[in-house]
């Protein structure tokens, strides 16, 4: 992968610099909740900015359907990054039209543009080769110079992502730069122990990366939604709890497999249990028990990790050389459930390792818990890019860039 600053080097000075972003941040109403990913990125734009190049930021935010929906449109986030970068950045109100074609082309040297949301377009996520290709075509248009830096959308085979590339000359952003680094970390001669803690709602979403990671790791911390699951597999009543039935097989086979090959499977020994899930917005006391793990009553759902289980995690955390966690040990959004995540970022922060938090909602709640961003090795701004990474799968938006 060529990088910004061989880019830079061959002179970029008054070109069009068209670079796929990752904007995608969360947000309540027009007011984003975690700037994170925005924050990622502005380097690269900084220094592309800096270098005389007309920079145009382009993104997805959140799952419009192909069609304008106001609720998705990029506008806060082209506001934050104005903030950020400490200058002004015009914004388009499409994105292949007569708006982004009129700011793009009132662009002076060093000045920045957002385009609106790339998922306004059919043609952004679609499954016919050709239909991506064309509005590709649309987006090359606009620019001479394609810079990857979108990591958290690299897994998708998208038309910003994985067409647009082949069609302009292709570089790689420094933030996808820095990811892949971290991740090749975890993937080659990784440095041990090696512990992975995994959570988040569903089981299905981690297959495969605990496939993977049944070769590589040295012990396996699950927690979350997941984790009950597991329980149900190792034959104890989960109550209400969320669980995945279909799972089971698939799960029990790995507690196998893990015994197997001598990866420590740690699942959960204490939880938290309330008749029902909390309310998040409200956030009104939810007055929890805790339970021993083969003790979930008929009528109550699992809702974080106990305090035994809070324990016993930070105890397989603390001599690890490498970690890597990815999903939230409960539902850490009301503080009744919080203590699970805090427990596990804690143990993080502690470390004299290299830890890696696997982005989405375990980056979402390392900011929003109030740790230190810096306290981390790393903090990843995809989560489903970083699993597919590690499950050893080739991703779209960096195979693009390689070529
Ligand atoms: C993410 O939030 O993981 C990325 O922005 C990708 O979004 P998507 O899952 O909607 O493709």
């Amino acid at each position: 992968m060529k990088t910004i600053d061989e880019l830079i080097q061959d002179g970029v000075e008054g070109k069009r610099v068209f670079v796929r972003a990752d904007l995608n941040v969360p947000l309540d109403g027009t007011t984003i909740t975690d700037d994170g990913r925005i924050r990622a990125v502005a380097p690269t734009i900084a220094k592309l900015a800096a270098a005389g190049a007309k920079v145009i930021v382009a993104s997805h935010l959140g799952r419009p359907k192909g069609a304008p929906d106001p609720q998705f449109s990029l506008a806060p986030a082209a506001t934050r990054l104005g903030e950020i970068l400490g200058k002004n950045v015009s914004f388009a109100a499409d994105t292949v039209g007569d708006s982004a074609k009129a700011t793009v082309a009132a662009l002076a040297d060093a000045e920045v543009a957002v385009l609106e949301n790339l998922r306004f377009n059919a043609g952004e996520t679609s499954k016919d080769d050709a239909e991506r290709a064309a509005f590709a075509g649309r987006l090359a248009a606009l620019a001479d110079v394609y810079v990857g830096d979108g990591f958290g959308a690299v897994h998708r085979k998208h038309a910003s992502v994985f067409d647009l590339p082949k069609q302009l000359p292709h570089y790689a952003g420094d933030l996808i730069a820095t990811e892949v680094g971290v991740l090749k970390k975890l993937t080659e001669d990784v440095k041990r122990p090696y512990v992975v803690a995994l959570g988040g709602a569903k089981v299905s979403d981690k297959l495969a990366v605990i496939d993977e990671l049944l070769g590589k790791a040295d012990r396996l911390l699950i927690g979350g939604g997941m984790a009950y699951t597991f329980l149900k597999a190792k034959g104890y009543e989960v109550g209400i709890s969320l669980l995945q039935e279909d799972q089971i097989p698939a799960v029990t086979e790995y507690m196998e497999r893990a015994e197997k090959n001598g990866v420590d499977l740690v699942l959960p020994v204490d939880v938290l249990v309330a008749p029902e899930f909390p309310d998040l917005k409200t956030k009104a006391p939810a007055n929890p028990t805790t339970v021993d793990a083969d003790a979930i009553p008929a009528d109550q759902e699992g809702l974080d990790i106990g305090p035994r289980t809070r324990e016993l995690y930070a105890s397989k955390l603390a001599d690890a050389a490498t970690v890597f966690w990815n999903g939230p040990m409960g539902v850490f959004e009301h503080p009744d459930y919080a203590e699970g995540t805090k427990a596990v970022t804690q143990a993080l922060v502690a470390s004299d390792g290299f830890t890696v938090v696997g982005g989405g909602d375990s980056a979402a709640a390392v900011r929003t818990l109030g740790f230190d961003e810096n306290a981390f090795g790393h903090i990843s701004t995809g989560g489903g890019a970083s699993l597919e990474y590690l499950e050893g799968k080739t991703l779209p938006g960096l195979a693009a860039l390689e070529d």
